[in-house]
């Protein structure tokens, strides 16, 4: 029997292993040759951050946390590693599957390749071009070292093969966090604040900040706010804060108007909130995807996006980190020339099993 290790770190991780998971229990050629050992790093902890994720999403519970929790960048990616070769050293593994761009992607993948196991990317060859997005640097180095890239549109697929990647090696599979909204479709919990704020469909705000370049400077993010504030006019906001953004402003003595934070919601009641907003305004990747099958208008404040797809064919816009240069976009979401969006190439739901289907049928029989 051949082990797997799927690998989980971060909030984003969890709804893309959901996804294999579902792949697994749907096809029922699977599991007799193979077994999965889920690890997770514990870069992410809370509850909110975590376990709800792990609940909503019925994914098991890890074999594995090595619970290395915050850190800086290097202690959080060293902590990692140290803890993977450690178990790697008691028992080894024949395949170790990372997906994303955290940093728990970037430790384990350069573990597993100094121990000669191979590694599979999943969400490989997207590029933002921004070096100074800590993302983009995993991203690069986890591609450079991986031997199997599962991509998530021709555009990553195109990055890869400039990269000098062999064709053979790349499998254009999908989005499989796109596999878990989909799957969940009718299983979206309304969350008990939206009828206490009266909040109503399409009327409210949805918003999310995190990124250390948007959120890190105190001064920078209250102004970022007031501006998001003033250009959502009268529509109330609904905000879950990350813990990253949380720990800036809980220091300071600030009011915003309209303005409501919620605490980090559970990705049942995020997507609850985010299918029934009037438009998302936000600095994650992941969100700019789900919104664009949820045809939900997305403001992305960030200069640049790894994810071109979502603006050529989805519903997002990148308005940019100088909030002087929002109106004219809260303008075009207010008169209604918002783009309706169409859905990119094998975001169908299936990406799970076909990254299953390449394990079984090409990469594991090698
Ligand atoms: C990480 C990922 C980012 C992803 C984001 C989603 C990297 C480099 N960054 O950023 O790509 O978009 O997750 O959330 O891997 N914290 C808590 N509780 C938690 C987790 C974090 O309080 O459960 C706090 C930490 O103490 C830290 C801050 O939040 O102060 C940031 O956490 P960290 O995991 O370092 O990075 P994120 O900003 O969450």
């Amino acid at each position: 029997m051949k082990t797997i290790d799927l690998i989980v770190g971060a909030r984003p991780n969890f709804m893309k292993i959901a996804s294999l998971y579902q792949a697994v229990s749907d096809n029922k050629l699977y599991g007799r040759e193979y077994k999965f050992r889920l690890i997770h790093t514990g870069q992410h902890y809370d509850d909110s951050m975590s376990k709800t994720f792990f609940e909503d999403l019925k994914i098991p519970i890890p074999d594995f946390n090595f619970g290395v929790g915050s850190g800086s960048h290097a202690d959080q990616t060293s902590k990692i590693m140290k803890a993977y070769e450690n178990l790697l050293d008691n028992f080894i593994s024949d395949l170790c599957i990372v997906v994303g761009d955290v940093n728990s992607t970037l430790a384990c993948s350069i573990v597993a390749k100094k121990k000669n196991i191979p590694v599979a990317h999943v969400e490989a060859g997207l590029r933002s071009h921004d070096w100074a997005m800590p993302e983009e640097i995993n991203r690069v180095v986890t591609d450079s070292i991986s031997d199997y890239f599962f991509t998530t549109s021709v555009n990553a697929m195109n990055n890869l093969i400039n990269n000098g990647i062999q064709k053979d090696s790349i499998f254009f599979v999908g989005n499989t966090m796109i596999d878990t909204l989909r799957h969940n479709l009718d299983n979206f919990v309304k969350p008990t604040f939206f009828d206490e704020l009266s909040l109503k469909p399409d009327g409210y705000f949805l918003l999310t900040l995190h990124r250390p370049g948007n959120v890190d400077e105190e001064q920078e993010l209250i102004t970022l706010l007031n501006s998001i504030c003033q250009q959502c006019k009268d529509l109330p906001i609904i905000f879950p804060i990350h813990p990253r953004t949380h720990k800036i402003l809980q220091n300071l003595d600030v009011k915003f108007e309209n303005l409501n934070f919620v605490p980090s919601q559970s990705y049942l009641e995020f997507m609850f909130l985010l299918s029934n907003c009037f438009a998302i305004i936000t600095d994650s990747g992941g969100i700019t995807e789900e919104s664009t099958i949820l045809g939900v208008p997305c403001l992305t404040i960030r200069d640049n996006t790894e994810r071109p797809e979502t603006i050529d064919i989805g519903t997002n816009i990148l308005i940019g980190t100088d909030p002087e240069k929002f109106e004219k976009h809260f303008n075009r979401l207010f008169n209604n020339q918002w783009n309706k969006g169409n859905i990119p190439e094998k975001w169908d739901g299936k990406a799970g099993l076909r990254i299953i289907r390449a394990l079984e049928q090409e990469i594991l029989r090698c």
